[in-house]
């Protein structure tokens, strides 16, 4: 019989089946809360101190007022360990959310505990998606305007999501205003004459870590990086494409809508970004050669 998973839930350590929320939890009612996804290479998490550093900025960016973030770092590694996942590539989700009271706009009058819960699960690499690149459509960015809070409420994003899946692709490039600001759950990457070109960090994109990192090798191997909107009506001036997250790593992306992305194959850039990107997470981290020598 396969085991329940181990989650942890408001302090303690338990069986998913035993697992109960409140219906009169603020996350259930109005999606009162914030969360995060941290990528364990073989036990070893990736930007942890970055993951933290937002999911502080988020719970600040909606007044929750929570106290056990120092315990994150022990509780994800026991999360790992109870579920058998320290020698695969795995991720750690967390839920925070305002708590419980009765359903009243107004936050509660004094101090209510909030309700956390963690669990964590299997990801392992998209090696195929890596390899061949994905296919996305455009969408009009329908979200609200505090994207820069990682919110549970997902609404927008997985109504376009669930678009793009129907329809084969494997994201949804979003269009506020006439730019790209990002995609459901993902940063967008273009290439142009080998710049790189991406949406500043604003209300109106996550700060992607991946991004970020990726920001960082592009330094360190003199790639220039412009930190402005790219506008949705000069899609094709660009070279190469991809999307950027925890989960999807760097996936090239070599359709849009109606449109192949260059020769319909990943980028040389991109390429190059994922092999350095592969150095810090799979060959560092997790100290396995991914074979990459032919990427
Ligand atoms: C809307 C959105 N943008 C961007 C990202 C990528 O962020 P990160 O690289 O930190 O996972 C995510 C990840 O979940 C997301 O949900």
């Amino acid at each position: 019989m396969i085991q329940p998973a181990t989650i942890y839930l408001n302090g303690q350590f338990i069986s998913k089946d035993k697992a109960f929320i409140s219906p009169e939890d603020r996350g259930f009612y109005f999606a009162d809360g914030v969360y995060e996804v941290i990528k364990y290479y073989k036990s070893h998490p990736f930007c942890f101190n970055e993951h933290i550093s937002r999911l502080r900025n988020s719970l600040a960016g909606i007044q929750i007022h929570y106290t056990g973030v120092e315990k994150l770092d022990s509780i994800g590694k026991a999360l790992i360990e109870a579920n058998q996942l320290s020698e695969q590539y795995a991720a750690v989700y967390i839920q925070i959310t305002r708590g419980v009271a009765t359903r009243v706009h107004r936050f509660p009058d004094g101090e209510i505990s909030p309700t956390v819960y963690i669990r964590a699960f299997p990801m392992p690499p998209l090696l195929q998606e890596m390899r061949r690149g994905i296919q996305v459509i455009t969408r009009k960015d329908i979200r609200w305007q505090m994207c820069h809070i990682k919110s549970i409420a997902l609404l927008p994003n997985t109504l376009l999501f669930e678009e793009a899946a129907a329809r084969g692709a494997g994201e949804c490039l979003l269009v506020r205003d006439g730019y790209f600001t990002e995609a459901t759950h993902s940063n967008i990457i273009a290439v142009k004459k080998g710049i790189l070109h991406t949406h500043p960090d604003s209300n109106f994109i996550l700060p992607g870590i991946t991004k970020q990192v990726v920001i960082r090798i592009c330094k360190e191997v003199n790639i220039q990086v412009v930190e402005e909107p790219i506008p949705a009506d000069e899609v094709k001036d660009y070279d190469e494409w991809f999307i950027t997250g925890t989960g999807s790593e760097i996936l090239p992306v070599v359709m849009i809508d109606e449109m192949t992305v260059g020769n319909g194959k990943p980028g040389p850039v991109t390429r190059l970004l994922q092999r350095e990107f592969f150095k810090i997470t799979y060959r560092a981290l997790a100290s396995e050669e991914m074979s990459t020598d032919d990427w």
